[in-house]
């Protein structure tokens, strides 16, 4: 197995099982806060997370855009590796109760600095961005993922990732996308499942 290869195998085996680290616990402390208030069960999975921050820290991403943010939990693990590679996240949501939250908990998370929260539609305000994305993830309403897709895809950087969520338990809901990620030649797509509800992989070539 090449070292790069070995490297990103025992860096999913050590995410999954060890703890954010010592000097993380007021970031842990809210993660968990998050899902103790998460009734509506939105936010992904910690093992999704883990693999968000994985993925995000592997493509060494700069320009990332989260679209469907809810009161942030996924946004944190995704800032808290474009910490490290100094990159920044743009999160979208349009409910203005979890936008408003989404917003005090970057802040708590003290990524401020690195995530910019955007209230609105996503389909109105992803025109509005400037720039190219090399990381998307993709967490909104599922049927939309297809028109989401559409729009991001002339935008994404060629070695982008666009990543979307639940494709495992929510597949019924999103055939065009799920079809569209798949049959582009353009796209290598892998389904990954680090918690059962499942993630697409898609790179840009
Ligand atoms: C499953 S939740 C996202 C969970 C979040 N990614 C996390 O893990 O913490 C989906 C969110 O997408 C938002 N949403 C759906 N359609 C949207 C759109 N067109 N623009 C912005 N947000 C949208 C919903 O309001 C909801 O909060």
């Amino acid at each position: 197995m090449n070292p790069l290869r070995s490297l990103a195998v025992a860096a999913v085996i050590v995410g999954c099982l060890a703890p954010l680290g010592a000097q993380s616990a007021d970031i842990q402390k809210l993660l968990a806060d998050i899902k103790a208030k998460d009734t509506g069960l939105l936010a992904v999975s910690e093992e999704d997370g883990r693999f968000l921050r994985l993925m995000v820290a592997t493509r060494g991403a700069k320009h990332a855009l989260e679209i469907g943010g809810a009161s942030g939990y996924s946004a944190i693990w995704i800032g808290m590796a474009l910490r490290d590679t100094g990159g920044r996240l743009v999160t979208i949501e349009y409910d203005p109760i979890r936008a408003k939250e989404l917003a005090a908990n970057i802040r708590r998370a003290g990524l401020s600095d690195i995530v910019q929260v955007v209230a609105g539609d996503a389909f109105k305000q992803i025109p509005l961005l400037p720039g190219t994305f090399d990381f998307v993830f993709l967490d909104a309403w599922k049927r939309d993922y297809k028109r989401f897709l559409d729009i991001v895809y002339p935008r994404l950087d060629k070695g982008g990732l666009f990543l979307a969520h639940n494709v495992v338990n929510k597949r019924s809901e999103m055939g065009d996308f799920l079809d569209a990620v798949q049959k582009n030649p353009s796209l290598w797509t892998a389904i990954v499942s680090p918690s059962g509800e499942g993630m697409s992989v898609s790179l840009k070539r």
